[in-house]
């Protein structure tokens, strides 16, 4: 089949959005939690996420454009990541709906809160893990804003992990495709170690 070519200075609209976010995929979901100067709880999620170093473990977020979770964490410093997972896909969707600033997500989606360690931003009680952390810098790219924070804390729950590992099957995590599609990891994993250089010489080019 022909590759259809997309110029993407020719791009109009959110074309170029709704490409982009239906190719990266499938992508992990922060469930962010923040707190206003003012103490106003709020929760949002985020699926431009992803780990950024594992020594010492910082990972990001990026608001596209200027909203509360961002307005909050440029504010305090702090902020906790919420991993979602298949039981909370209706709660995290609610939460998404722009609420006024004044609005607490976590009342509007029926879930309790869990109190964190290092930050004052409460977790999502439900959630089975959650990176409590500490903003380290925002870097401003387009129209995106990347909100880069050092994680002091990680929370798991006991049931998700066997012999110290978190087992996928058992955390359940949900994940975003384009527009409005989900997919579900648990039940769908793979398992192959990756060949040394040593093997890969042993077995030559296919
Ligand atoms: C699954 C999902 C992922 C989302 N990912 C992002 C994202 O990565 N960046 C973003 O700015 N908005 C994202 N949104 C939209 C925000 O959650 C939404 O604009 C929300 O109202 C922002 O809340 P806040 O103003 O309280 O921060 C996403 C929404 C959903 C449902």
């Amino acid at each position: 089949m022909p590759h259809v070519l997309f110029d993407t200075k020719k791009l109009e609209g959110r074309e170029g959005y709704f490409l982009i976010t239906s190719l990266v995929i499938p992508r992990p979901i922060a469930w962010v939690s923040s707190l206003s100067p003012d103490g106003i709880l709020n929760l949002a999620p985020h699926s431009y996420f992803n780990i950024i170093s594992s020594d010492p473990l910082i990972v990001h977020f990026t608001s596209t454009g200027v909203k509360d979770s961002l307005t909050n964490v440029r504010a305090t410093g702090e902020f906790v990541i919420n991993i979602v997972t298949e039981d909370l896909l209706e709660q995290m969707n609610d939460s998404s709906t722009r609420f006024p600033p004044e609005e607490n997500e976590f009342e509007w989606a029926g879930l309790e809160t869990a109190p964190s360690v290092h930050v004052a931003p409460p977790r999502v009680a439900a959630a089975p893990a959650a990176l409590e952390c500490k903003l380290n810098q925002i870097v401003s790219l387009g129209n995106g804003n990347m909100v880069f924070g050092d994680v002091t804390a990680i929370h798991v729950d006991e049931a998700v992990m066997e012999d110290g590992r978190v087992m996928p099957d058992l955390l359940r995590p949900l994940a975003r495709l384009g527009g409005s599609n989900y997919a579900t990891v648990a039940g769908h994993t793979l398992k192959l170690p990756r060949p040394t250089w040593e093997e890969m010489q042993q077995r030559g080019k296919p």
